[in-house]
């Protein structure tokens, strides 16, 4: 009889660290599904044959991370609107004989506010601080959402304007020195920075800025509560950390090669939190 295990993997390079096959293991355990969901660390110079190979090797589809994202996102037969958008692709699958490509980091960046702060589209005004590649799935993530007035911040200015000329007109390029100016009516504030994160300094923003009613959200999760957040916190502004992102970004592709739609529960929270 033949194997009926559906097979999907994380590749990276280095992989020893991805949290996914924890994500992945508990999801299919959870379900009752025979599937496998493995770590295969591929280098740059292998990634090209690595993908050309996949369908042989029985893979119904997978994750892709650092550095393998953009790569993903040239070499794919497809790719959806996501992925257009945001230039990078973390999510494979086949359809039609083809290499499907998507980047879910939007959507997981989206529910997770959705969990925590239900309305929270509703801010309106948003500060992104950080002009990078995930900076570019919050923005693509609240333009869908219907905020008209994102703020981008960033150190090096030039590749704030690029994402404003990408993103078009509801996206605005500015330095870090007229951050306090652009805080003063912003409904949410977002640190796609890797500032903050352990041994990384902290974050110029002064939380006395924020309007009372302000969102505040960290993509970083280690530590789980960072600087940034402490701080809004320590002031009474509604602060959510960046675990839930990783988690939610995991469910689309779960469901396509496995075939359920996987929930995030407090337990794989837990699991995960307790791993950090
Ligand atoms: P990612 O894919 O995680 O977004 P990236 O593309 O390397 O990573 O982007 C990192 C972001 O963090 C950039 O916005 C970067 O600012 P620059 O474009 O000016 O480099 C920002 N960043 C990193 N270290 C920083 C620091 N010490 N001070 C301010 N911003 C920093």
């Amino acid at each position: 009889m033949a194997d009926r295990t559906v097979k999907a993997f994380v590749c990276g390079h280095p992989i020893a660290h991805s949290r996914s096959p924890k994500i992945h293991g508990y999801w299919l355990r959870q379900y009752g599904i025979a599937g496998s969901y493995d770590a295969i660390d591929v280098s740059p110079q292998k990634f090209e044959s690595f993908l050309g190979e996949l369908k042989e090797s029985g893979f119904a589809g997978g994750n892709v991370t650092i550095p393998h994202k953009e790569a993903a996102f040239r070499l794919v037969g497809r790719r959806d609107n996501a992925a257009e958008e945001i230039g990078a692709v973390n999510t494979l699958w086949f359809e039609d004989g083809l290499l499907c490509g998507t980047n879910t980091d939007a959507h997981g960046f989206a529910a997770n506010l959705d969990d925590y702060a239900p309305g929270w589209a509703k801010a309106g005004t948003a500060v992104v601080l950080g002009a990078g590649g995930a900076s570019r799935a919050v923005i693509h993530a609240l333009k869908q959402s219907g905020i008209r007035d994102i703020r981008v911040v960033n150190r090096t200015v030039e590749r704030a304007v690029e994402l404003a000329d990408h993103f078009g007109k509801a996206v605005s390029a500015h330095p870090f020195a007229a951050v306090d100016e652009l805080l003063a009516d912003a409904g949410l504030l977002v640190n796609t920075t890797a500032l903050g994160m352990h041994g990384n300094a902290e974050i110029p923003v002064d939380p006395s800025r924020l309007p009372d009613h302000a969102i505040v959200t960290d993509i970083v999760y280690v530590p789980l509560e960072t600087p940034l957040l402490a701080a809004t916190r320590a002031r009474g502004l509604k602060t959510i950390d960046g675990l839930g992102m990783l988690l939610h970004q995991a469910v689309p592709g779960f469901e396509r090669w496995f075939g359920v739609r996987p929930t995030v529960t407090p337990e794989l929270r837990g699991l995960i939190v307790s791993d950090l």
